[in-house]
């Protein structure tokens, strides 16, 4: 029997883990989350869930609840996620994404708290625009964005607690994750479940540029599967993993793909490649395939699985 606090538990990602959580049938799941993006339907009705309606941003409420529970696990999820939005609310998305997450892993030192493992979400934003590929964990970053720099941080700082006073924490840098239950109506989804929205809806999208551009996609399975993996390996600490397939797609295989699927065909137009938009990314993900629990859909498997969700 083990307990978790999951922030950011009705979100896209923490909503698919906490599912995978209650499939094991002891475990109890306590969720923060604000609602600001995430969404009360994602919460399993369960008598083994707690949520809590309430941001991570009130320390006080944040030690209460520490010191009063004692979680096995914690799994710091929630953010600020859409780097669009932090650009326009910088000082809101680093009280969100740093402050917050300190205020957690500080009150856990300084009040002894026992607990088994903390996993933090970090971002392949940290990358920037390096023209290296693929992206490695040991490559210089460039966070270009207030999310970029607080993820970075914040990443950094758990590193180093978990270094200096020997606290069992890790971090993981996601890269673009797809799957059931992403708001494809939330204009700051990922780009996948926007082309879902216009290919149901018939509305146009535009592409900027050729279409070219690759990213590395993940299916959130694979990355909740990575996350509890993470979290019961106890070799697995004061360091940082890529969590993504390992293999560079172009935007429009994946649109041709979705096409496929859904026999639908999408109202496309071209605009000029946005400034600032990064070209190509995918990552090395050998570091994370060390441990047996990593598992690749593959992408044609990941997508056919999120078409059938939304069907
Ligand atoms: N989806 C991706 O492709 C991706 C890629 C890289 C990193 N990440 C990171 O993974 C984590 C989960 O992302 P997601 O895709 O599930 O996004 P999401 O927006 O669906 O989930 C984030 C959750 O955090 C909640 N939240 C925001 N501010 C809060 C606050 N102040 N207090 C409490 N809750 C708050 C939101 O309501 C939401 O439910 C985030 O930290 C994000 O930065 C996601």
């Amino acid at each position: 029997m083990s307990s978790y606090l999951i922030t950011g538990g009705a979100g896209f990602i923490g909503s698919n883990l906490t599912d995978l959580l209650l499939e094991a049938p002891t475990n109890t799941i306590t969720i923060v989350d604000d609602l600001s993006m995430g969404s009360q339907d994602n919460i399993p009705d369960s008598d083994r869930v707690t949520f809590f309606e309430h941001s991570i941003t009130d320390h006080a409420f944040m030690q209460a609840l520490l010191r009063e529970n004692q979680f096995d696990y914690i799994v710091l999820l929630a953010a600020v996620a859409s780097v669009a939005d932090s650009v326009e609310r910088p000082y809101e998305t680093h009280l969100v994404n740093q402050e917050a997450n300190l205020n957690i892993i500080e009150t856990l030192r300084t009040a002894h708290l026992p607990f088994k493992k903390l996993f933090f979400a970090s971002s392949a934003a940290v990358y920037g625009e390096r023209p290296e590929l693929p992206k490695r964990e040991d490559m210089a970053v460039q966070p270009l964005t207030q999310y970029a720099v607080d993820k970075y941080a914040t990443e950094r700082a758990i590193i180093n607690y978990a270094r200096l006073y020997d606290m069992p924490m890790v971090c993981a840098r996601f890269f673009n994750v797809y799957g059931p239950k992403q708001n494809p109506a939330s204009p700051y989804s990922g780009v996948l479940s926007i082309v879902m929205d216009r290919l149901a809806s018939g509305k146009p999208f535009t592409f900027f540029g050729d279409g070219e551009q690759t990213r590395d996609f993940v299916f959130v399975g694979d990355v909740v599967n990575a996350i509890r993996g993470l979290l019961q390996t106890p070799a697995a600490k004061a360091d940082v993993f890529n969590i993504a397939n390992g293999k560079q797609t172009t935007l429009n295989q994946v649109v041709a793909q979705l096409e496929q699927l859904t026999g639908q065909t999408l109202n496309a137009s071209h605009e000029a490649a946005r400034a600032g938009d990064i070209r190509d990314s995918y990552a090395d993900a050998s570091k994370i395939d060390q441990f047996e629990f990593m598992h690749h859909t593959p992408l044609a498997e990941g997508l056919a699985k999120y078409v059938a969700s939304i069907a």
